[in-house]
């Protein structure tokens, strides 16, 4: 299992480019599910989620051809044959994503088999809300032996009241209402710019959907969707780890190619830290500071501060002078990275849904180990700035979202290498 061994006390300076968002690039690889002709995304990341994407679809019989050199980041989908409309537990357990093939493959071929999800590390994460909205358009759900299979000979229209609000069963409905009979209207929607996303690709592919990124969500059912080309969105969460790990490093990074009206609530509570940043339309500037204030965060849905962003901000808090109380809203059990923090020096405490952070604390390499993908992101940028070397294990979380994050970081000065298991010589 690969590490990364960072050496910290570097300032992060120059430039790095944002990749495509990998929460856009999901919901819009599961949207070619519902026609027949080519679907060509551009801006993909290459990231360990969209390669596991790629093997779900292909399973089903999807042609998914990926771009090389200057095209790179381009994959085409061709769902003209589906053999099989079905996603493995093999598949879901390694991404809870994969759960966003289900509505699009009721609505085209009028039945689905997806493995339930389960557990995961920073929470129960259940589906529940996109199969109440899936029987609300008039689907038959039976669950058994760990899987959900949906059927419908055509969906129907219908209202839908979210009782909380969700991202991917906002984008799964989403999909499904595209090709129902009638109109839909989806009421409490996640505001994500990845669900408006979503949208302008269903609309190119000619579905008809007014309101996406807003809490009400309009969806007149069309009978067939086309084939079209989309260049999705920037990663708005690689973004801010990156201006965090600028921010924190006390260093002068412009971070470009992103979209500063998608980071709004990261902004201001920097202003409120004392970090300087300056956006254009596609960049943001931010200049560290060595005289980092604590500031409360609480995190929220769209447009409030996001949950992806907590444990990179929380390596920012401990090197904040003061005490900062970061609570999560979202997920119960997303403070693994805490723990972590705390064997490097930091000096936190866990209460139920809040963190409270005691700074400034000076930080030192240790030994660590990644328990989900933010988590492993915040253990680097606390490692950034930690005297000495630390080992982050079970990196493999960090490559499910994150593109070459070592070229970008080593790109800007940070002393970051990744090793390999050093397997005992065979006799
Ligand atoms: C998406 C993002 C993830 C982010 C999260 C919250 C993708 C691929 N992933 O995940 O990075 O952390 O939004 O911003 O876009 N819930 C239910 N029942 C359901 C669905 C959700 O109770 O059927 C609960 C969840 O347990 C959680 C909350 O709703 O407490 C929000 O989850 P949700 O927005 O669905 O997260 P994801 O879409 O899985």
């Amino acid at each position: 299992m690969d590490k990364l061994v960072i050496r910290g006390g570097n300032p992060l300076l120059g430039t790095v480019r944002i990749s495509g968002a990998k929460n856009a690039a999901l919901p819009a690889m599961a949207a070619a599910l519902l026609t027949e002709e080519p679907v060509i995304l551009e801006n993909i990341p290459h990231v360990r989620d969209i390669e596991t994407t790629r093997k779900l679809l292909s399973a089903m019989g999807a042609e998914v051809e990926l771009g090389y050199g200057r095209a790179k980041n381009r994959t085409t989908i061709c769902c003209k044959n589906l053999s099989s409309p079905e996603a493995s537990y093999e598949l879901v357990k390694t991404m809870r994503a994969s759960t966003l093939v289900l509505g699009p493959l009721v609505a085209r071929c009028g039945r689905a088999r997806v493995s339930l999800p389960g557990g995961c590390a920073i929470g129960a994460r259940p589906i529940d809300l996109h199969i109440k909205g899936l029987e609300r358009l008039g689907a038959k759900i039976d669950q058994q032996h760990g899987y959900v299979e949906a059927s419908a000979e055509r969906l129907k229209g219908a209202e839908i009241v979210f009782d909380k609000i969700t991202v991917t069963g906002t984008e799964d409905l989403l999909m499904a209402a595209a090709l129902a009979d009638g109109e839909t209207v989806m009421q409490n929607c996640a505001r994500e710019p990845e669900v408006a996303d979503l949208a302008d690709l269903l609309n190119k592919m000619g579905a008809k959907i007014e309101g996406a990124g807003t809490a009400t969500i309009r969806i007149k059912g069309v009978p067939k969707l086309k084939g079209a080309k989309h260049r999705i969105i920037p990663d708005r969460i690689e973004a801010a780890t990156f201006i965090l790990a600028g921010a924190l490093t006390d260093g002068d990074l412009n971070i470009s190619g992103c979209e500063p009206k998608h980071l709004g609530a990261l902004l201001q509570k920097l202003e409120e830290v004392g970090v300087k940043t300056k956006s254009t339309r596609d960049s943001v500037r931010v200049e560290g500071s060595s005289a980092l204030k604590a500031a409360d965060v609480n995190t929220e849905e769209y447009p409030g501060f996001p949950t992806d962003v907590q444990a990179q901000y929380m390596a920012l808090a401990t090197q904040a002078e003061g005490t900062s109380i970061i609570t999560e809203n979202i997920f119960e059990n997303r403070f693994m990275h805490a723990l972590e923090m705390v064997r490097m020096g930091a000096n936190i405490k866990i209460e139920g849904r809040r963190a409270v952070v005691r700074g400034k604390s000076q930080l030192g390499g240790a030994a660590v180990l990644a328990s989900d993908l933010r988590a492993s992101a915040s253990l680097v940028l606390a490692a950034l700035v930690a005297e000495g070397e630390t080992i982050i294990d079970r990196v493999y979380h960090i490559d499910r979202g994150y593109e070459n994050i070592e070229e970008k970081l080593r790109g800007v000065g940070a002393q970051i290498r990744r090793i390999g298991e050093i397997l005992p010589k065979k006799r």
